[in-house]
């Protein structure tokens, strides 16, 4: 009897406990393997190390799960079919995450369906937000960073030829770029998209070095394939030709700039992160960084992205005393605002949902031995969505 009435006791507590702790159950899709597929860790790294920093601000008894899944890269069967399951199964409060926008895309119907609020920590093609009012994203749009670059391009050069991975972002980095680049005078001589998978990049190179640009404007998506770019533009002789190879950040990504070699000296891109930059918030996250996983490791801008959307999640679940309700959630996030994000201060447009954040002319340099991303002019502090900007005055 006794024993039974200790065994009772012991679960009523439980069960109270039970009730007044929380747990947010967050479902991270990312890529893990396929295309790109050490990207993933960039952004699973970023989001576990704010929570270690954090949790003790999370409201008493509120815990963070992270449930992660890999998408095997620009996959969307596979990452709709990831979502479902994370929404429909394991009942998870927030989707993040994801790399590759035909991802997004492929998700955003489901966070609509299930009302579940999917913070986008890396995609980049403008229209994605638009897509879902359940989304709101904390990485950039390919227009923030290709559109300014084609504004400072045509000051220094009269011809480009663009060259781009064949999917959104690509396009979107081809359009924004062809329209400011002409609109400031310039001539776009060529513009080629090559496949998304094993394109066979010494072959576009030869075409672009035939065309004579004063410089070429590549996107690619971030990792392996940036050093392949470089690579063949060293290869085929477009740098001694006196090529200006010209880009978003992700064709310098931090984290590949050691694998480029001196090829890179000398490429100029727009972005909003660097790792070698020297802001306060920058120099502590990468400082921390370091010490979490290593003196080698780097983090890059899916990093960033990764962070500061985490802060948001945060910040959701503060605000709600770890209650979370979707509607209220994406209240929270069109107020946002971080001043301490390691890229600069930063915020939600309450109209878009999409990041408003600054962009840095950047040129890659020797720095205490290494290669890094050098910002050398802010180009606006405060920078929406061009897309969107120019969508709304038609
Ligand atoms: C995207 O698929 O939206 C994407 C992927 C890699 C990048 C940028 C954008 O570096």
């Amino acid at each position: 009897m006794r024993t039974i009435k200790i065994a009772l006791a012991a679960a009523l507590a439980l069960s109270a406990f039970a009730a007044a702790a929380q747990t947010i159950k967050i479902g991270f899709i990312t890529s893990y393997s396929g295309l790109n597929g050490n990207l993933g860790p960039y952004m699973e790294r970023a989001v576990r190390l704010y929570i270690k920093e954090h949790q003790k601000e999370l409201p008493p008894g509120v815990k963070i799960e992270l449930i992660t899944r890999d998408d095997t890269g620009p996959n969307p069967d596979k990452a709709r079919q990831l979502a479902q399951e994370l929404v429909v199964r394991d009942k998870v409060n927030l989707l993040a995450g994801v790399v590759f926008t035909p991802n997004a895309l492929a998700i955003a119907p489901i966070a609509t369906e299930a009302k579940v609020p999917f913070v986008i920590m890396n995609a980049g093609t403008a229209v994605i937000t638009t897509r879902s009012p359940y989304i709101v994203r904390t990485s950039f749009t390919l227009w923030q960073s290709s559109y300014p670059l084609g504004e400072w391009a045509a000051k220094k050069f009269k011809t480009a030829y663009t060259l781009v991975s064949d999917f959104g972002p690509g396009h979107d980095s081809e359009e924004a770029f062809g329209k400011a680049f002409t609109a400031g005078g310039g001539k776009i001589v060529g513009a080629v998209r090559a496949p998304l998978q094993n394109p066979d990049w010494a072959a576009y190179m030869q075409r672009v070095k035939d065309a004579k640009p004063d410089c070429l404007m590549v996107f690619i998506p971030a990792g392996k394939t940036a050093t392949a770019v470089m690579k063949n533009f060293a290869d085929l002789g477009l740098k001694d030709a006196g090529i200006k190879l010209i880009g978003p950040g992700d064709i310098t990504t931090d984290e590949e700039l050691p694998n480029m070699g001196e090829v890179a000296l000398g490429v100029i891109t727009v972005h909003h992160y660097s790792a070698a930059a020297t802001r306060p918030a920058n120099k502590q996250f990468v400082a921390d960084w370091k010490k979490e996983f290593g003196q080698n490791e780097t983090p890059n801008f899916l990093s960033v992205g990764s962070w500061d959307g985490t802060a948001l999640i945060f910040e959701m679940i503060k605000q709600q005393k770890g209650k979370l309700d979707a509607e209220r959630s994406i209240e929270i996030a069109k107020q946002w605002r971080f001043d301490n994000s390691p890229r600069g201060p930063i915020s939600i447009d309450p109209e878009t949902r999409d990041i408003i954040q600054p962009e840095y002319l950047r040129e890659v340099k020797k720095e205490g031995g290494h290669l890094a991303n050098v910002e050398i002019e802010t180009l606006g502090t405060a920078v929406k969505d061009p897309w969107k900007e120019l969508q709304k005055k038609k």
